[in-house]
């Protein structure tokens, strides 16, 4: 309470169990963590924690029961007609649209910021118009200047703009201010006991800068939107591109090997080298995209050292290389910066510095996200550091569930929306974080879960890790599901999840 929290009862036995819960309010006074404390919240506290106990070991004081991951000896089975080609006939051809290495401009200042955000406002508004308004958006100020006439379901308009102070009052409703360029104002969307869109979103929250259209008007005092709808940029049934029949070859996607801790998996990396080199269908993969966190690096976390069997960051990245050249010299490799990477953290990340490029071949570096295409194949990779806070925002997505906060990001068109959240962002003058193009593959990584689907249209994936559960991890009872690589034939759209466990 002295920190603004207000604990749910379904963290009452969990909070009961921590030893003191003094690290829990620092880690909350620390990020500003404000409002209902639920398990999502909590989780993530958990992790601040951990982050600002420093030279202290928080032992659990109940193990977790462990849970065996359900899908991973349950992966489908996939037919090797559907990978119809073999990677050495083809040429390699890779197109990169967006990276941001050599391309950051910001100095971080408060102009910056407000010119990255008013671009995102510019980018999604034009999506959100695209798709079909019930009438001509509004600015902000303009409806509160006429917000006598605008009462009464007669009288309803449309605003677009950022969502600020999103909460969940006690019946339920769901509570948010939205500001433009020129104004903002609160708005209140009701739960009702009814399907449909709206309570989808009632039910999920909002994050924090998502762009938002709102349909509604005003109560009687003028103080509050009563809202009728809100407006995400549409996402319709999206038509995959594909590579000619001449160039069916195939991509294959892990990330988080966390290489130089000693929970790397190295006997399941050299099951999978050996596979590379003698399956059918490892012989159909012309690329490997990991997609950050290729090593475990060097200073990321307090005591990271007592859990590195490689101490030096430069080892790490040498010994990455050597391994990487074990592969097939049919692979070529995609290799983009995680959290963990010795690049800025602040989203997008550019490519690893030239210096630590030298034991690498085959291999293209590029930054955090990419966008690309292999053969005319467009391709979206993002580390996947905002994950968190979709998990922390949406009640909808849990760290078991990466793929709902993939499925999140693309119905808002945003890789990672909120500012000041987990996920530290460079304000860039033009936002590329916005999904501009709809991918035909996209792809995350960093919870070191395992998931494939096809949503809307768009492959998504999220990459599986080769590191082991952390004692972190079993602290918190997270079970990750390593060693599975996932392979997409890029003519013929088939996935294939293999596991070296
Ligand atoms: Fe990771
Ligand atoms: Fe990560």
């Amino acid at each position: 309470m002295s920190v603004g929290l207000i604990p749910a009862r379904s963290v009452r036995e969990r909070l009961l169990s921590l030893p003191s819960i003094d690290p829990l309010i620092k880690a909350a006074e620390a990020t500003g963590s404000k409002g209902m404390l639920d398990e999502a919240m909590l989780d993530l506290l958990l992790v601040q924690k951990e982050e600002a106990v420093i030279g202290r070991t928080i032992a659990p004081i109940a193990e977790p029961e462990l849970v065996v991951p359900a899908r991973i000896h349950n992966l489908d089975h996939y037919r090797i007609e559907d990978f119809p080609m073999e990677a050495r006939d083809v040429d390699s051809e890779i197109t990169v649209h967006f990276d941001i290495t050599g391309n950051s401009v910001t100095e971080g200042k408060k102009e910056d910021i407000q010119a990255c955000f008013n671009d995102r406002l510019k980018q999604i508004r034009r999506l959100i118009i695209d798709g079909k308004l019930p009438n001509r958006p509004i600015a902000i100020n303009e409806a509160v200047r006429q917000r006598k006439q605008l009462t009464g379901r007669d009288n309803s308009f449309t605003i677009i703009g950022l969502v600020k102070e999103s909460n969940t009052t006690k019946n339920g409703h769901l509570r948010f201010t939205i500001e433009d360029a020129t104004s903002e104002v609160r708005c209140m969307l009701m739960q009702r006991d009814e399907e449909g869109p709206n309570q989808e979103i009632v039910h999920a929250g909002l994050m924090d800068d998502d762009v938002i259209g709102v349909t509604g008007n005003f109560n009687q005092d003028g103080g509050t939107i009563f809202v009728d709808d809100i407006h995400f940029p549409p996402l319709k049934q999206h038509k995959r591109r594909t590579a000619g029949s001449d160039q069916a070859v195939s991509a294959a996607f892990i990330s988080d090997l966390h290489l130089g801790s000693k929970t790397f998996l190295e006997p399941q990396w050299q099951k999978m080298m050996k596979w590379f080199n003698e399956d059918p269908l490892a012989k159909t993969i012309r690329y490997l995209v990991i997609s950050g966190d290729g090593v475990d690096g060097v200073g990321i976390y307090p005591n990271q050292d007592k859990h590195l069997n490689i101490p030096d960051l430069f080892n790490q990245y040498s010994r990455l290389g050597t391994m990487l050249q074990e592969l097939p010299d049919w692979v070529e490799v995609l290799l983009l910066p995680g959290n963990h990477d010795a690049v800025r953290p602040a989203e997008p990340q550019p490519a690893l510095d030239p210096e630590l490029q030298t034991d690498y071949n085959n291999t293209m570096f590029v930054g955090n996200p990419c966008d690309f295409s292999l053969h005319g194949v467009r391709v979206l990779s993002y580390h996947g550091v905002s994950i968190m806070d979709f998990v922390a925002s949406l009640r909808t997505v849990t760290f078991e569930t990466p793929e709902a906060a993939m499925r999140a990001m693309l119905d808002r068109r945003h890789l990672a929306p909120s500012w000041g959240g987990k996920t530290p962002l460079s304000p860039e003058p033009e936002d590329r974080l916005v999904i501009q193009e709809i991918p035909d593959i996209f792809v995350t990584g960093h919870v070191h879960g395992h998931h494939t689907e096809t949503y809307k249209g768009v492959n998504l994936v999220h990459s599986s890790t080769w590191q082991d559960q952390t004692d972190y991890q079993r602290m918190l009872g997270f079970q990750p599901k390593p060693c599975i690589l996932t392979v997409v034939n890029l003519h013929t759209h088939a996935m294939a999840a293999i596991p070296f466990v």
